[in-house]
């Protein structure tokens, strides 16, 4: 008996939702009776089309199914299309407390269901996802490219493993068999699968350490140049130093910027001030430090 939390089980028992919908504005229907489950996803949009306001299914499947499917409709009803867009797999699961790992695939039934009936409305698709060449009926296999079947007994693409895997960052093939069943019955396609596996892991690694690389390249300041580095240093001394001596009566003027090395002139009541070195170094070059180099020392001329 699977370990299903008391959500699952309301869901299963009291399904939301259920049943068909004649007047829907966008339909998707994934898997397949022959293979186990099988989900029909109906959405009711209103005049705009933009909301949600209906949701129904129909669904041939085990317990997770079923919750799956109602938990499903429960999170699009209200929601904008653009909101659904972003629903996965994870979203359902986490909805219903949560599912035991080897029922995941339930989830993602009902993730493709959704992007199918988005692709339905967007006028993409028939509402139909692509049957891909089921073992039972080869019409559409493409044995080269991402839609090619690599499971023959639950008619799983390597496009649907690729997506199981990044999307839910799985590690394994026995992972891969509980997100989309693939190998869950003769076990044939598993070698395929940890082919596929291993290169999409790698890919993965490859992108992280590419965004790891140009983040590092993006925060790593060029150096400023000396041109810069004087309009830099004027700016900071008339925005942010000057107001503040100002308002005690002082003043300061730029005199030199000579490397790090910057001159100035104590002003006004600066200029006579017991305390000015004190002004030099804790205001005006904790200012020029923080804002322009941390190698700056200020003199006074
Ligand atoms: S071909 Fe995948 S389990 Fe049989």
């Amino acid at each position: 008996m699977w370990d299903y939390t008391e959500k699952v089980m309301d869901h299963f028992l009291h399904p939301r939702n259920v049943g068909e919908m004649p007047d829907a504005d966008a339909v998707g229907e994934v898997g397949n009776i022959t293979c186990g489950d099988a989900l029909k996803l109906f959405l009711k949009l209103d005049e705009a089309k933009k909301t949600i306001v209906d949701a129904k299914f129909q669904t041939f499947g085990c317990a997770s199914a079923i919750a799956s499917a109602s938990a499903l409709t429960e999170l699009v009803i209200g929601k904008s299309v653009v909101e659904v867009e972003a629903i996965s797999n994870d979203d359902i699961a986490g909805f219903l407390g949560s599912l035991p790992e080897e029922k995941m695939h339930c989830s993602v039934m009902g993730m493709e269901a959704l992007q199918e009936a988005l692709a339905n409305l967007r006028g993409e698709s028939d509402g139909k996802a692509s049957d891909h060449g089921h073992a039972h009926g080869h019409e559409d296999y493409d044995p080269n490219g991402l839609d090619r079947i690599v499971c023959i007994c639950f008619s799983v693409s390597e496009r649907q493993i690729r997506e199981v895997v990044r999307n839910n960052a799985l590690e394994t093939v026995d992972q891969v068999t509980n997100y989309c069943k693939a190998g869950g019955s003769c076990g044939g396609c598993k070698e395929q699968i940890d082919t596929i596996l291993k290169d999409e892991l790698g890919r993965m690694e490859e992108e992280d350490a590419a965004s790891t690389e140009e983040g590092t390249v993006s925060e790593e300041k060029a150096p400023l140049t000396n041109l810069q580095k004087m309009m830099l240093i004027q700016q900071v001394v008339n925005d942010d130093i000057r107001p503040g001596l100002q308002a005690d009566g002082g003043d300061l003027e730029l005199v030199d910027v000579d490397g790090d090395r910057v001159v100035v002139k104590l002003k006004g009541s600066c200029s006579g001030c017991p305390g000015a070195q004190v002004t030099l170094k804790r205001w005006v070059e904790a200012q020029l430090r923080e804002k322009v180099l941390p190698t700056i020392t200020v003199e006074q001329a």
